[in-house]
C-alpha cells in the first residue's frame, strides 16, 4: 500500500479531552517495522491518562494494544515480513502508540497472529498477556519456562494463589497461564456471573467480591501465599486483601492504586505507593509490590521471545483464549475513541475488552 507522509492519531490534549491530530508517518529504523494499525483495544490506562493526566505530556497519543498489517520493515528485521498480520503491546514512544493509523515499533514488540484468529480477538491479548508473565516472574518469583519441559511441576503447585479481579482482562489471562504451568490452587475473586468461565480457565475456587464476608470466605480455604491484585482499588481490593494475608505472603498489585475511580462527574485520584495506601495496614512480613509492566523488556529472554514467540504459540495452541470483545462502533476514529473512553468511564466492560477499528483497510 502507498505509505502517506502523515496520518491521524488520537491524543489526549488536556484533561478529559481527546482530539484527532495529524502526525508525521515515521520511516522504520533498521530494527523497526511500520504497522498499518487496523484494530486496537482500550484499557483502563487510557482512562487513567485521559482523565487524570497520569504520566502524560500533552499532546499524548494513547493506546498500547495493536493489531494490523506490516507495511514496511527495517533492513535488519528478521522475523516479520511486509504483509504479515501482527499483534503487539507497544508503549515505549509516541510513534509506536496504538491509537493512530500507522505505528512504528521494534520487531520484538509484535507476534504474527496465528491463522484462525481475527485481529479483534488477538488485540485483546498483548498488554495483559505480557503483564501476567511480568508479574508472575518479576513480582511473585514464579518460574514460567518456555518451552515448558514435559512433566514440569511448579515449586508452589499446592500454595493458595489469590487472583483478585479474575474477570478483568489481566485476571482472565493470569488464571489461564497459571493453569498451564500447573498451579493447582487458584482462588478467583469476581462477580458470580463470571464464575463458570473462570473455572473453565483453571480457577479452583471462585468467590464473589460483592459478598460482605468475602475475607472470611477466603480464609476458610487456607493460608493465601501469593496474591495478584488485578484491580488495585484502595478500598475494593487492596483493603480486603490486606485483611487476609499473613507474614510470608507475596502480594503484587497492578498500579496505579485507584484511590477514587473516574466517573462522569468525578475526578479520579491515583497513587503509586502500594505500601502506604490510606486506611490499609499490612502485617509485618507481607511483601507488597506494585506491578510495572513497562519494564518487562529488561528481562532479555522475555524481550526476545514473549511477544514474538510465546504469545502467538499460546494463542494458537488454545492455552489462552482471547477475552470476549465488545466492539465500539462510530463513523470516525475520534468518535470511536470517545465512545470507548465513555464506556471505560461507565465501566461497561465486564469480562470483556473494548475493541475498535483504527484505520480503514
Ligand atoms: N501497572 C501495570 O503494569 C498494569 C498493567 C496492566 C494493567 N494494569 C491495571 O490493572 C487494572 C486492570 O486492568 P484490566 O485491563 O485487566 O481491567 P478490566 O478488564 O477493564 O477490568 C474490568 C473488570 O474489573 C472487575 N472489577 C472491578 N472492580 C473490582 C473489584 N473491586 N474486585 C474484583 N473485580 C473488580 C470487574 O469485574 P466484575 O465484572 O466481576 O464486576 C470487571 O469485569 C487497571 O487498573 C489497569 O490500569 C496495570
Amino acid at each position: 500500500m502507498p505509505i502517506p507522509t502523515s496520518h491521524t492519531a488520537i491524543a489526549t490534549t488536556s484533561l478529559r479531552t481527546l482530539s484527532a491530530i495529524t502526525v508525521p508517518t515515521p520511516i522504520p529504523s533498521a530494527t523497526e517495522i511500520l504497522i498499518h494499525v487496523l484494530w486496537t483495544a482500550s484499557t483502563p490506562l487510557d482512562l487513567h491518562q485521559n482523565d487524570s493526566g497520569l504520566l502524560v505530556k500533552y499532546p499524548h497519543i494513547l493506546g498500547d494494544g495493536i493489531a494490523g498489517t506490516v507495511v514496511s520493515i527495517g533492513e535488519n528485521v528478521q522475523r516479520v515480513e511486509v504483509g504479515d498480520t501482527v499483534f503487539g503491546f507497544s508503549w515505549l514512544k509516541q510513534e509506536g502508540k496504538a491509537h493512530q493509523e500507522f505505528a512504528v515499533v521494534e520487531e520484538w514488540m509484535v507476534g504474527v497472529i496465528p491463522e484462525g484468529f481475527s485481529m479483534q480477538q488477538a488485540v485483546t491479548l498483548p498488554n495483559n498477556f505480557v503483564t501476567v508473565f511480568h508479574t508472575l516472574t518479576a513480582d511473585l518469583g514464579f518460574e514460567t519456562p518456555w518451552p515448558k519441559p514435559e512433566n514440569f511441576v511448579p515449586q508452589n503447585e499446592q500454595d493458595l494463589i489469590l487472583v483478585w479481579g479474575g474477570a478483568s482482562s489481566v485476571g482472565q489471562y493470569a488464571i489461564q497461564i497459571l493453569r498451564y504451568y500447573g498451579y493447582g490452587k487458584i482462588i478467583a475473586v469476581a462477580s458470580a456471573r463470571h464464575h463458570e468461565i473462570l473455572r473453565s480457565y483453571g480457577a479452583t475456587y471462585t468467590l464473589d467480591y460483592n459478598d460482605t464476608d468475602i475475607e472470611a470466605q477466603i480464609q476458610t480455604l487456607g493460608e493465601v501465599k501469593f496474591v495478584m491484585d488485578c484491580i488495585g482499588s484502595a478500598t475494593g481490593s487492596v483493603l480486603p486483601i490486606s485483611k487476609v494475608v499473613k507474614a510470608g505472603a507475596k502480594v503484587a498489585i497492578l498500579l496505579p492504586v485507584i484511590v477514587r475511580d473516574s466517573g462522569e462527574d468525578v475526578q479520579p485520584v491515583y497513587g503509586m505507593d502500594v505500601e502506604n495506601v490510606d486506611g490499609v495496614s499490612w502485617e509485618e512480613g507481607v511483601e507488597v509490590r506494585g506491578v510495572r509492566t513497562h519494564f518487562y523488556h529488561h528481562n532479555e529472554f522475555f524481550k526476545e521471545h514473549l511477544q514474538p514467540d510465546i504469545m502467538p504459540a499460546m494463542l494458537k495452541e488454545g492455552i489462552v483464549e482471547p477475552n470476549k470483545q465488545k466492539i465500539i462502533e462510530g463513523s470516525t476514529l475520534l468518535e470511536r475513541a470517545e465512545k470507548a473512553m465513555g464506556a471505560l468511564r461507565r465501566k461497561e466492560a465486564r469480562g470483556e475488552r473494548l475493541v475498535w477499528r483504527v484505520a480503514d483497510e
